[in-house]
């Protein structure tokens, strides 16, 4: 059985892309200490799965853990990199945080996978490399503008990083997947993102306000040259995220010739404006949102929405779930937790 390491499998992407390896005969190893997650989110993987999950609660910014991680798991097959600090209006607030945090753990977790003889990487990385570009939708051959948040940043230095990493590594294959908006949970309801302090992205905020944990709701901005005037956005269900990774490792895993590094869009290919987002929220969950429009938000990009014909015919994947299906399993979710 090939064994994959998944550090952030604590994480929101990272636990749902451990179920979904383990429902397609991988053997998993989590890396993740918490600063963001939660050791229960495996208890949800593990109801799910029946596989008892292994986490190494280590900071990947400590090089003498990440070696130690190494020394003791003999023969992994490969690594998901999740492992990072997200948050778009927090990483304006924080930048250093941000920096280091993502930055040094990347650092040691590229030196394990030389120095350990690991040869297949997959990267989390993120549509907010593109910054607002002149052509939409975006392929992976758009140009990266300026980012625009330090964690966008840190995402353009960690690709940057990879391609001059892996020019002294041909040995080892790279697959960079910059992701849209990963939205939703799980279809049982067992596992789904559970927000860091109080919630920063759309989804949780929507489904917060939908159950009573939040007053209202804002829409940052109503007056974009959008066809609604709010933001867009392409939002991809985290299901349909996680198999993307089994689909990359089952790929980069096979013996056909790839290239050393290689860069996939990952969003459904539908842009969505916040109003569109509302409705269709609103529309499979039978409840009236309190919302109102106010003032744009720093940092935020007009739109950005993916051309997926790559993924789609290299990695044979495609996404399976829609915006009300996303929405619908996300109330699902907060529903499920408000009984806990
Ligand atoms: C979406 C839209 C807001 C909250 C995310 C992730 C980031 C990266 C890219 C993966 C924006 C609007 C939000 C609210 C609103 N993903 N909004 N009212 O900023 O696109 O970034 O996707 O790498 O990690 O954070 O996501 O959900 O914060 O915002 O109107 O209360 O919703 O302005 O247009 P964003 P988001």
């Amino acid at each position: 059985m090939q064994k994959i390491l998944v550090t952030g499998g604590c994480g929101y992407i990272g636990s749902h892309t451990l179920v979904d390896l383990i429902e397609h005969g991988f053997e998993v190893i989590s890396v993740d200490n918490h600063l963001r997650s939660r050791a229960k989110q495996l208890d949800g993987v593990e109801k799910i799965t029946g596989k008892k999950i292994k986490n190494y609660a280590v900071d990947l910014c400590n090089w003498d853990a990440v070696e130690n991680i190494f020394k003791e798991e003999k023969n992994i097959d490969g690594i998901i990199h999740f492992a990072a600090l997200k948050s778009v209006p927090e990483s304006v607030a924080e930048p250093l945080l941000y920096y280091h945090n993502n930055i040094a753990s990347l650092v040691n977790i590229l030196k394990a996978t030389a120095q350990f003889g690991v040869k297949e990487f997959v990267f989390s990385s993120s549509c907010s490399v593109y910054g607002n570009a002149d052509e939409l939708p975006v392929t992976e051959a758009t140009p990266l503008k300026y980012a625009e948040s330090p964690y966008g940043f840190s995402k353009q230095i960690g690709e940057r990083m990879i391609k001059d990493f892996a020019a002294v590594h041909a040995d080892i294959n790279f697959i960079l997947l910059r992701y849209f908006n990963p939205v939703g949970a799980h279809e049982s309801a067992i596992i789904g993102e559970v927000p860091y302090d109080r919630p920063n992205n759309l989804v949780p905020i929507i489904t917060q306000s939908a159950i009573g944990k939040m007053q209202q709701l804002t829409v940052f901005g109503g007056d974009y040259d959008t066809r609604d005037g709010s933001c867009v956005r392409d939002y991809i269900h985290v299901s349909d995220v996680a198999h993307a990774h089994t689909c990359a490792m089952k790929y980069l895993l096979n013996d056909a010739p790839k290239k050393n590094v290689d860069v996939f869009n990952l969003g459904s290919g539908n842009g969505v404006t916040v109003l569109e987002a509302i409705n269709a929220f609103e529309k499979v969950s039978g409840t009236k949102l309190n919302y109102k429009v106010g003032e744009r938000r720093d940092g935020d990009v007009i739109a950005v929405y993916a051309n997926i014909d790559k993924v789609k015919s290299i990695l044979q994947w495609q996404p399976q779930r829609n915006i009300e299906q996303m929405m619908l399993s996300a109330w699902n979710w907060e529903k499920q937790m408000a009984t806990k």
